[in-house]
């Protein structure tokens, strides 16, 4: 595992938008997986100014979103669809066939959405970079505390820490879902390779388990000391944690 430490949030921003932009470039029609949430906000600004540069181009690239809640259809201020037509797809020159988001709307079966998408990213041929933030619980995609590390594509109920640390996005908690579609522990680690963003001070002691403490299903994060190709990018105060463990 690389970690790699950074003085500010803009500079983790800067780094982990240089380093997609570095692999699109290696590997044009590369398969990338993202995340929603505050933490790559500031990573999607940067690169879509490096596609409006010309600095990259993500006119072949494929992307696959780790989750979305369930029983949206993905044209609710809220969902993770929006958000990233908002901060990344809509700014940028990637192809509106190219992007894709599980998707579990009411009325359809969970298990065919899960085996769908599952089955999608098999046929794009599997993910070559998958970009990561981490949970104040250290989920990673909506895999809460306790989900088993081998699953696939699937529903979950989020907790309440999810759900309060959500509710910034909505006009109060009670109007955040209490469930979501997401790929899996073992999606996640079928990745070839994954970098993770975590800035705040609020996740250092959380960060410090994942990286530097026992691999355990009650910090999902942990299971990522297993990956061969895993690089977190981290600001000084989320990392502050780290020396003192090791
Ligand atoms: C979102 C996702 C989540 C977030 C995590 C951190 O697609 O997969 O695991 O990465 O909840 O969220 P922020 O960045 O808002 O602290």
């Amino acid at each position: 595992m690389n970690i790699r430490i950074f003085e500010s949030e803009r500079e983790v921003d800067l780094a982990a938008a240089q380093y997609v932009a570095g692999r699109i470039n290696e590997k044009p029609d590369m398969v990338l997986g993202l995340p929603t949430g505050g933490t790559p906000e500031g990573m999607y600004a940067n690169l879509a100014k490096m596609v409006a540069e010309k600095k990259v181009s993500f006119k072949t690239v494929t992307t696959f979103n780790l989750d979305e809640y369930a029983y949206y259809d993905g044209t609710e201020p809220q969902s993770y669809r929006v958000f990233m037509k908002d901060r990344l797809f809509d700014h940028i020159d990637i192809p509106n066939t190219s992007y894709h988001l599980p998707s579990l709307p009411k009325g359809r079966d969970a298990q065919a959405c899960c085996l769908d998408y599952e089955n999608a990213i098999k046929a794009a041929g599997g993910i070559d970079l998958m970009v990561l933030g981490m949970g104040g619980n250290g989920h990673i995609g909506f895999n809460e505390p306790g989900t088993p590390f081998g699953i696939g594509v699937h529903k979950t109920e989020l907790t309440e820490k999810t759900r309060s640390d959500n509710s910034r996005f909505f006009a109060s908690e009670a109007d955040v879902p209490t469930a979501a579609i997401t790929m899996g522990i073992g999606s996640i680690m079928r990745c070839r390779s994954i970098i993770m963003l975590v800035k705040g001070a609020a996740k250092a002691d959380v960060l410090a388990m994942a990286l530097s403490g026992p691999v355990t299903q009650a910090i999902p994060a942990s299971v990522l000391q297993l990956h061969p190709f895993i690089t977190v990018f981290a600001d000084s105060a989320a990392a502050a944690g780290l020396a003192a463990r090791r």
